[in-house]
């Protein structure tokens, strides 16, 4: 598949998430050095920040197999003891929205993570007995979007926590060169930076746009991607010079025109603009309140003024002076 090979390999080819890598270079060195498996790890972040290419990376590191896995995907216990009982020895079980794991699976986990063993019941009834079955050693990783989602027993099992944070501008220029790189096409450093810029933080969008960017500069510019024809594709696919799509100028404009800039509870506004409140929650606002357009206080959701001058609509007088 294409996107995958622009995934990095190595954590020395990883840009970004500086604090994360430091620590996990340690983790990876000596439980190699020990001939252990990696302790089970938790990562959590909004989406499209890499976890997947992460867990990736750390099996590579740590020179296992990954097997790829979600929450929503072991529908029943047996699922989840098919999979652990075929693991290899220090390999890496990973677990994409782990929070979306149901409860009879969970239970297995626990024993899993913590003594590397899963009870087996046979039979029915009075005449009911548990058997222990051994695992090999493994390591889970596990993704979330919601780390406070988690059930506390599960959250406790992982011995490291990894937070991934939205990259900066700069950051992202040198992911969308590497992968211009990668997919041959030639860019100026402006261009890189103009994709960069309105990429929200987050590579995958930035690789995304990338692609469309190829696309128009193909079509309309010989090939290159320069500044002026990444803006005009991006311009293109609604994409404002901060990185603003349309879903987040319809949040950001809801609340001023229907709440008077709020507050406004989740749920509330989810209906109004007609989104799921989990996306809104996980994809929209960490980008929003990064960039300073929306808080959220014990109420509800409020806009900023630079949401206000943003979008070109006047500032009401007093209320927000806070702000
Ligand atoms: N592609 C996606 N995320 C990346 C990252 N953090 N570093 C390099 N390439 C990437």
């Amino acid at each position: 598949e294409g996107e995958y090979s622009l995934r990095p390999k190595a954590l020395s080819e990883y840009i970004g998430q500086q604090k994360a890598k430091e620590n996990l270079s340690v983790f990876i060195q000596a439980a190699k050095m020990r001939s252990e498996p990696l302790d089970h790890v938790l990562l959590h972040g909004p989406p499209g920040l890499g976890k997947t290419t992460l867990s990736g990376i750390i099996a590579n590191e740590m020179g296992v197999n990954i097997r790829i896995t979600s929450g929503p995907a072991i529908e029943k216990p047996g699922d989840l003891a098919a999979l652990l009982t075929n693991l290899n020895e220090n390999d890496i079980l990973f677990v994409d929205e782990i929070h979306r794991l149901n409860r009879s699976v969970e239970e297995i986990l626990y024993p899993a993570m913590e003594d590397y063993a899963i009870d087996i019941i046979i039979g029915k009834g009075p005449s009911a007995n548990s058997i222990r079955l051994d695992l090999p050693h493994f390591t889970l990783i596990g993704a979330t979007t919601r780390a406070g989602q988690l059930s506390a027993p599960l959250r406790d099992r992982f011995g490291v926590t990894l937070r991934l944070e939205l990259y900066t501008p700069e950051e992202l220029s040198l992911i969308v060169k590497r992968s211009a790189g990668i997919l041959n096409v030639p860019i100026e450093e402006e261009g890189a930076m103009e994709i960069a810029r309105r990429s929200r933080g987050t590579p995958r969008i930035a690789n995304r746009m990338l692609r469309r960017v190829r696309d128009f500069a193909q079509v309309k510019a010989g090939g290159v991607i320069t500044r002026g024809v990444a803006d005009q594709a991006l311009s293109a696919l609604e994409v404002d010079y901060l990185g603003l799509d349309a879903i987040d100028r319809r949040m950001l404009t809801s609340i001023i025109e229907h709440y008077s800039g709020g507050p406004v509870g989740l749920e509330t506004l989810a209906a109004t603009i007609n989104e799921e409140a989990v996306t809104l929650e996980d994809v929209y606002e960490p980008y929003l309140m990064q960039m300073g357009f929306l808080t959220r206080t014990p109420r509800g959701r409020c806009v900023t003024r630079r949401a206000y001058e943003h979008l070109g609509l006047s500032v009401p007088g007093g209320a927000l002076d806070q702000l």
